[in-house]
């Protein structure tokens, strides 16, 4: 039949033509799809005499099955066409240098948190972590600052919509002196810890940010003076600026959780900063009443506690001036501390 082999020839002049599955699919439906030209030379069988029919049916069977052969020949050498050119492309030249991951470092106010752990550790502290969603009972009122006391609206707090399970009120901790009461609670004197951490407070602009890292100090035993603390802490601040050049002052100042209170300030005799009083640490000799909330006989048991902020002693360390590059995440910055 004539017109049969003229359209086989056609169909598989089109389907080796197909450069894509796209184009082969379209292809397919011009020659076997519903419309398509075999198909309908196929309904066209009907009018034709029995005898002819029957062979005019079983040309385009034959047709039908070759097309059908062709087009999956075809599919499959456009499969292979194209995983060969993407392995083609995507070759690997193993002689190329590595791309690398980029070293990540340590932030700079994590650096100084270790130093100030690795300094601590040295002189018989130890170091504890605790909750940063503290209950309102540790934060405030163990450390002898009641409900409606003063001294808690110093603090812009970040209260949480939850009580605690004997029904406190949570919030995120505004400083790291809770840790003095969690601490002091579990342990039996001499109690000698700090603890590092992250406080919140409602506060930004250059020198504060709402998050920010305090560690604090405590050392509690029989005879623990303000001389302990002032040998501890001029030490600690020679070891921390690796100098000796380096003078330490006690300022009288007020906290609820000591008494008496001081501000610590230093003063460096050599370098950009020579010859300024710095202000770095809040101190004190711990009040009785806070020691006995540590469940401890004020009669008996005395120390000091000290809380500082570790941004501040990483921007001396470093001079830094602006607070907020830190939290910034510009790699620039970061990378000179790496
Ligand atoms: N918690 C105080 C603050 O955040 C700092 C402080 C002062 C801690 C005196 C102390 C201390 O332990 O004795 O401002």
């Amino acid at each position: 039949m004539e017109n049969v082999d003229g359209i086989v020839a056609r169909a598989l002049e089109a389907f080796s033509a197909a450069q894509d599955p796209a184009a082969l699919e379209n292809a397919k439906a011009r020659y076997l799809g519903r419309g398509g030209e075999l198909t309908s030379l196929l309904k066209s069988l009907g009018t034709l005499a029995p005898e002819a029919r029957r062979s005019a049916g079983q040309a385009i069977n034959e047709a039908k099955a070759q097309l059908e052969a062709a087009l999956d020949a075809r599919r499959g050498a456009l499969a292979d066409a194209k995983l060969a050119s993407r392995l083609a492309e995507e070759s690997l030249d193993v002689t190329l240098p590595g791309r690398g991951r980029g070293r990540g470092s340590l932030h700079p106010v994590i650096r100084s948190w270790a130093r100030v752990e690795s300094i601590f550790r040295s002189i018989g502290f130890d170091v504890a972590d605790g909750p940063e969603i503290e209950s309102d009972w540790y934060n405030f009122t163990a450390l002898n600052q009641p409900e409606n006391h003063p001294a808690r609206s110093m603090h812009d707090t970040f209260y949480v919509e939850l009580n605690d399970a004997q029904g406190t009120p949570l919030l995120l901790r505004t400083h790291t002196s809770p840790m003095q009461v969690r601490y002091a609670r579990m342990h039996r004197p001499p109690i000698k810890v700090i603890a590092p951490g992250r406080t919140y407070r409602v506060d930004s602009d250059a020198t504060h940010s709402p998050m920010f890292h305090q560690v604090e100090g405590l050392w509690i035993d029989e005879d623990i003076s303000f001389a302990d603390l002032k040998g501890v802490y001029t030490d600690f601040l020679r070891r921390f600026f690796e100098t000796d050049e380096l003078e330490v002052r006690f300022r009288p100042s007020f906290f609820p959780f000591t008494e008496p209170s001081a501000e610590i300030d230093m003063r460096f005799d050599s370098g950009p900063l020579e010859g300024r009083w710095l202000e770095i640490s809040g101190s004190g000799q711990v009040h009785p009443s806070v020691i006995r909330n540590f469940g401890l006989d004020p009669e008996r048991y005395i120390g000091f506690a000290f809380g500082s902020g570790l941004e501040r002693l990483t921007m001396l360390r470093y001079g830094i001036d602006d607070l907020r590059l830190f939290f910034d995440g510009d790699l620039r910055f970061l990378r000179q501390f790496a």
